[in-house]
């Protein structure tokens, strides 16, 4: 398995990421890119791929949401690849790499919230979050946070002036978490105790 952050020469980059884009097209837990978008993600030195046999097996990016702040996403391994470390060793590259930069990552999916507390993410209050940073994240469509409540549901929360107050927003469909670092240089983030569920449901 060979993994890099840039475009090696000697690869067939066009071909190998609109594969990769074919197939995270059927999963129903990541939004859709285009191959341009993710290659210029590549070139910019802001992904991460996992290459096995000339095709691209894993992939995870940082989306740029506001000055400074960074969306992990689009976040794949090939399912006949899965479960053999290959996220959580990309991550440990990716964030390894970015270190000065602030990181979020919104979920939906148990199985990226128990990689993210392996890697020491942080779940935070939504609204303790810088709001550029916030309005910046992924918008998920009703259908993907299972909600028309704009009270449950994820973006719906935003009034247009306020952010509404959320009893437990551990159930909101999604979790909002930081990586340790960019936790230690914003003291007013509010943490909320990490719960994972002890089943993951996948
Ligand atoms: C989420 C995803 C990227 C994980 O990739 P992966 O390479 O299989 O993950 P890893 O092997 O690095 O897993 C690390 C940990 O997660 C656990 N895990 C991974 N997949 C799991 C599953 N389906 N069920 C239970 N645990 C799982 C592993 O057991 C491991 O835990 P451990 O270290 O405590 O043993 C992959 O399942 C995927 O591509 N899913 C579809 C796309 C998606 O949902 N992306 C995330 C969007 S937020």
């Amino acid at each position: 398995m060979i993994y890099t952050n840039e475009l090696l020469p000697g690869y067939e980059w066009n071909a190998m990421v609109a594969c990769l884009v074919e197939r995270m097209s059927k999963e129903k837990h990541l939004l859709p890119q285009k191959p341009e978008d993710l290659i210029a993600q590549l070139e910019n030195d802001r992904s991460v791929v996992a290459i096995e046999n000339g095709q691209i097996v894993g992939h995870a990016t940082l989306w740029p949401i506001a000055h400074n702040w960074y969306e992990t996403g689009s976040t794949f391994v090939c399912p006949s690849n899965r479960e053999k470390k290959i996220n959580i060793t990309m991550y440990h590259i990716l964030l390894a790499h970015h270190q000065e930069k602030n990181i979020l990552a919104t979920t939906t999916n148990a199985v990226s919230l128990h990689i993210g507390k392996k890697l020491g993410f942080i779940t935070v209050k939504r609204n303790s979050l810088p709001e550029e940073a916030l309005v910046g994240t992924c918008i998920c469509s009703r259908k993907k946070t299972g909600s028309d409540n704009a009270l449950t549901s994820c973006r719906l929360a935003w009034s247009g002036d306020n952010w509404n107050p959320i009893e437990d927003e551990w159930e909101l469909p999604c979790h909002v978490r930081v990586v340790p670092e960019t936790f230690k240089r914003h003291p007013d983030m509010v943490r909320i105790q990490n719960y994972i569920p002890e089943k993951i449901a996948v």
